[in-house]
């Protein structure tokens, strides 16, 4: 603020200065007086002008880097937000939308509270100090000066409020055409199999020609705010100057008087349009602003952490009682309906049941991405929405049909399983690995554990994805393991490994598999199948297959279960 004062204070001196010299030169002094008068005055000038230039160093610098930190907190809020928030979330949002939100938005909220800000005060100040010397030097020639405030300050409250509400289009817009550009290049295999390349960059180009257009209509209002204002303040330059050749005339004022007059109203004109500059930029900044701030302010339905930590170890019984579910995006379908089931501690349970029966659907509830309309999951006899999410699911693992891998080694996707990945040993990801039927071919590859995968796992084959995802769900050695169609997506040979994997881990676990494989299927404790949203089969392979007309012996003889 002092630096801020000081350097407008050295811009303000800048007219009077040169209004000194045009006196001083045009004074018909003797010539060497007035020589030595004209360069300790400029010198004065010189000592001046560089305390200025080190005021606006220190005040632009204190600027920019206080910007850059509150960018960072912003983004650091919004991204721990979004990280919070529940899966209903997810399916509503979509990945490149929320990072256009976390990169663009949060930029241009940071420049317009910090830069513009800065530059805003120094034209308050300027503006303010050269409307201050206009009325020393002239009142007179002031008011007339000042007749073209009014109608730019009406002009700017449209502008601005018009900026605002384009400006979160525009940044609506362009989070679409990311959203668009993240899911083409995240699937780029999709889309070079199926040759979509034309359609995608037209798709791409379309979303584009929408932010275009809105930035276009922003430029035409720009363009007209700009153009006018400009054109108030020439129109007020001439009236000062036939008005200031009028009092000249009349030798109430003197031509330096006159020049610095004029600039001190040349400065204080850029100053107004500085302000409204200022004032633009932050309706801005509030426009880009709103749907941070909504994101931030969204609490999830179901909290990510807080509630009840028992203090016993979990067993791993797991009961689904009168459960009735439909998901958030389609409530009025609803996937399981009145479904009771009980799956004892340390058994293993098979679910079975046409595609889109809701198997999946299952395993989420008992993870908690989503909260029953009715009915409750009780774990060890506990209702699983008073216990603490982050303790219930750090008991399970889940390895599913198409495991997610980060695009980090081998080991750090293992570890990644662990509640804390920094305490785990290479002696524990080796173990891990070796129970997962993974260590064989880890071992194979040049850098062993160390070797990267590939953004999501690209770099390895199906069947090494898998291991290396039951590693990681059992590294923290969980009570009950999930398993969504762990070895449907695999050839023979994988899947021979996955499953002789799979028996491994079973040991001492609640397990509830869903399975396609009758070999998994004739291990299963118990089998389970759905059908219209509830269980309407259960019972040993040998009892199933003994109802005649039984739905599973049907799924059985259709071979929709593969008989491996
Ligand atoms: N996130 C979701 N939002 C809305 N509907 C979903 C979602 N996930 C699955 N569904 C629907 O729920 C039904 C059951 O899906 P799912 O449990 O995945 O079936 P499956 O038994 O094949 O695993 C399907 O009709 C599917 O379209
Ligand atoms: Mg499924």
């Amino acid at each position: 603020m002092g630096l801020l004062l000081i350097s407008s204070g050295v811009t303000m001196v800048v007219p009077f200065g040169i209004g000194r010299v045009i006196d001083i030169i045009y004074t018909k002094d003797e010539n060497s007086k007035m020589i030595s008068k004209l360069t300790k005055f400029c010198i004065l000038l010189l000592g001046v002008f560089l305390v200025g230039a080190a005021a606006n160093f220190g005040r632009i610098y204190i600027m920019q880097t206080s910007g850059n930190k509150i960018i960072k907190r912003m983004r650091e809020k919004v991204f721990g937000s979004i990280i919070r928030q529940d899966i209903a979330f997810f399916d509503k949002n979509k990945t490149g939308e929320l990072i256009n939100r976390l990169s663009t938005d949060t930029s241009i909220v940071g420049a317009s509270i910090t830069n513009n800000i800065s530059d805003g005060m120094r034209s308050v100040t300027q503006a303010a100090g050269g409307i201050g010397m206009m009325v020393y030097m002239s009142p007179k020639l002031t008011m007339v000066a000042m007749c073209i405030v009014p109608p730019v300050f009406i002009l700017s409250r449209y502008y601005g409020r018009y900026l605002q509400k384009i400006t979160k289009n525009v940044q609506d817009s362009l989070a679409d055409a990311t959203q668009v550009a993240e899911e083409r290049l995240a699937n780029m295999r999709t889309v070079r199999a199926f040759v979509q390349e034309k359609k995608e960059k037209a798709a791409y180009e379309n979303k584009i020609n929408d932010v275009l257009s809105l930035s276009q209509k922003e430029a035409l209002a720009r363009s007209i705010f700009w153009s006018s204002t400009g054109l108030s303040g020439n129109i007020m330059i001439i009236s000062v100057f036939y008005y200031g050749g009028l009092l000249m005339n009349e030798a109430q004022i003197t031509v330096g008087e006159l020049s610095s007059f004029m600039l001190y109203a040349a400065f204080a004109g850029v100053s107004i349009g500085g302000l409204t500059t200022f004032y633009s930029e932050l309706m801005r900044g509030i426009g880009a602003s709103k749907r941070l701030w909504q994101l931030v302010d969204t609490q999830p339905k179901i909290p990510y952490e807080g509630g009840l930590v028992p203090t016993l170890p979990l067993k791993g019984q797991v009961q689904f009682n009168g459960l009735t579910f439909s998901y958030p995006s389609r409530l009025d379908d609803p996937i399981i309906q009145d479904l009771d089931l009980t799956i004892p501690q340390g058994t293993m349970m098979a679910v079975v049941g046409g595609s889109g029966s809701g198997k999946s659907t299952l395993v989420s509830l008992l993870l908690r991405y989503y909260d029953p309309q009715s009915g409750s999951i009780n774990v060890d006899g506990m209702n699983i929405q008073d216990l603490d999410p982050q303790w219930l699911r750090s008991h399970m693992g889940i390895v599913s049909q198409e495991p997610a891998l980060f695009s980090c080694s081998i080991a750090e996707n293992i570890a990644y399983g662990a509640i804390d990945p920094s305490t785990v040993t290479t002696d524990q990801i080796m173990e891990a690995a070796r129970m997962a039927n993974a260590l064989q071919f880890v071992e194979k590859f040049p850098s062993g554990f160390d070797t990267m995968v590939g953004e999501r796992g690209v770099m390895l084959s199906g069947g090494q994805k898998q291991r290396i995802a039951i590693a990681r769900a059992i590294i923290k050695n969980p009570a009950i393991l999930l398993f969504d169609e762990a070895t449907s997506a695999l050839d023979a040979e994988s899947e021979f490994l996955v499953k002789e994997a799979l028996d491994r881990v079973t040991v001492g676990r609640t397990v509830i598999t869903i399975a396609h494989r009758l070999s998994t299927i004739k291990n299963a404790d118990q089998i389970a199948v759905l059908s219209e949203g509830r269980v309407s089969e259960i019972g040993t392979y040998e009892q199933l297959m003994a109802i005649p007309q039984g739905t599973f012996r049907k799924l059985v003889e259709k071979q929709t279960i593969d008989a491996f």
